[in-house]
């Protein structure tokens, strides 16, 4: 076993009460464990970086899904994290390297090294123009998201006029920049005046509106009179149907992600009212999962390390530090606070 400075203490978050609506900070419990060292295979990494996803407010609930596993009350919170080795019993992870892996949402994670599928640790190579950070974001699920909604759910064609809804966030702010990069018009909304400026301004989409100042067919209508061919659907809810009203003939409707229903219990969630559209003007509709795509890892990886080291991909991100501040930053994607990724810089 090779070492450096190992804690004696683990601090994790746990769900505390599955939520109500939006979480609340009293959801959450934080828990210490004492660390009891490493098994044959394991590693352990001190991370350095975890990701949020809203995504996790899904797993709050008890309903089970192939995608989702539920947390109960009790359970350990996870998610996209990096960080380095400190210990380890697995002789392909040196003490030292950086590595890239599922148990976010603690300050050390213990992990097995042997296949795990998607999720399985792996070493991540740091540079002047990639840091760890990158991983969970643009060279990560977000980027592969991204990339794999556009190229491949969404079978991008030359002229397609692009909508992304949730802009300026994670997945959205590099969907915008993925599509104008391969000289698509493109077209974002977002929560706040700020934010459509942003999306303007820094990503450089072709027409951005607020959400909340003018309704999505308004704002479609407005900026994309001539309709849209792709949409990139983060939202769900009234943002898709307003989408399938501007929708081109033959166009395509990626179904990322829908954040507006994640909080709401299934009857109060409104429902589509156009999808007779998708008959009428024979569109398609494809839900997709960033690991459905798995395998466009090294095309996507390519691509877009590509653009960075160029300098032509803007990459934003929202800090926060600390591992208890975690809780909050979940809370304000639901409250739209974030612009890029959320990401948790743990400083333990
Ligand atoms: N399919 C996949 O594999 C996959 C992978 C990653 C993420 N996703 C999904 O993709 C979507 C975006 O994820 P992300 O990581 O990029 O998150 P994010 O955009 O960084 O954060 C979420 C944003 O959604 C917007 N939002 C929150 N509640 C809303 C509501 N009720 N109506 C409209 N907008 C709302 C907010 O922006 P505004 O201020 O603009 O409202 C907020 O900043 C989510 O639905 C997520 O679950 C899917």
């Amino acid at each position: 076993m090779r070492t450096t400075a190992v804690p004696t203490l683990l601090r994790a978050f746990a769900l505390g009460r599955r939520p109500r609506g939006v979480p609340t900070l009293g959801d959450f419990a934080l828990v210490e464990s004492k660390y009891n060292g490493l098994e044959a295979g394991q590693i352990l990494v001190r991370n350095e970086w975890f990701s949020v996803d809203a995504s996790m407010r899904l797993r709050m609930t008890a309903t089970q899904s192939p995608y989702l596993t539920p947390y109960a009350p009790g359970d350990l919170l996870d998610g996209w994290a990096v960080g380095r080795v400190v210990e380890t019993c697995a002789d392909e992870f040196e003490v030292g390297a950086y590595v890239f892996h599922y148990a976010g949402w603690r300050n050390y994670a213990v992990l097995p090294t042997g296949p795990a599928g998607w999720v399985a640790p792996r070493k991540v190579v740091v540079s002047q123009t990639t840091r760890p950070e990158h991983y969970l974001g643009v060279l990560g699920p977000s980027g592969l998201t991204s990339w794999a909604g556009l190229i491949h759910a969404g079978e991008l064609r030359d002229g397609d006029v692009v909508y992304v809804s949730a802009a300026a966030g994670a997945v959205g702010s590099l969907a915008i920049q993925i599509a104008r990069l391969l000289d698509h018009r493109v077209i974002g909304s977002a929560g706040s005046d700020e934010k459509a400026r942003y999306v303007t301004e820094y990503l450089k989409a072709d027409g951005a509106f607020n959400y909340r100042r003018e309704s999505v067919s308004a704002g479609l209508h407005r900026l994309a009179s001539n309709g849209i061919d792709l949409y990139f659907d983060n939202v769900g809810g009234d943002h898709l149907d307003a989408a399938l009203e501007a929708m081109r003939p033959a166009g395509r409707i990626v179904l990322c992600g829908a954040i507006a229903d994640y909080n709401a219990n299934e009857e109060s969630r409104p429902g589509i009212k156009h999808l007779f559209k998708a008959t009428e003007r024979g569109l398609t509709l494809r839900g997709f999962l960033a690991r459905m795509y798995a395998d466009q890892w090294d095309e996507f990886h390519r691509n877009v390390s590509a653009w960075l080291a160029e300098g032509k991909l803007f990459y934003p991100e929202t800090v926060v530090d600390g591992l208890e501040s975690a809780p909050q930053a979940l809370i304000n994607l639901f409250e739209g606070a974030n612009i890029g990724k959320t990401l948790i810089r743990t400083g333990s």
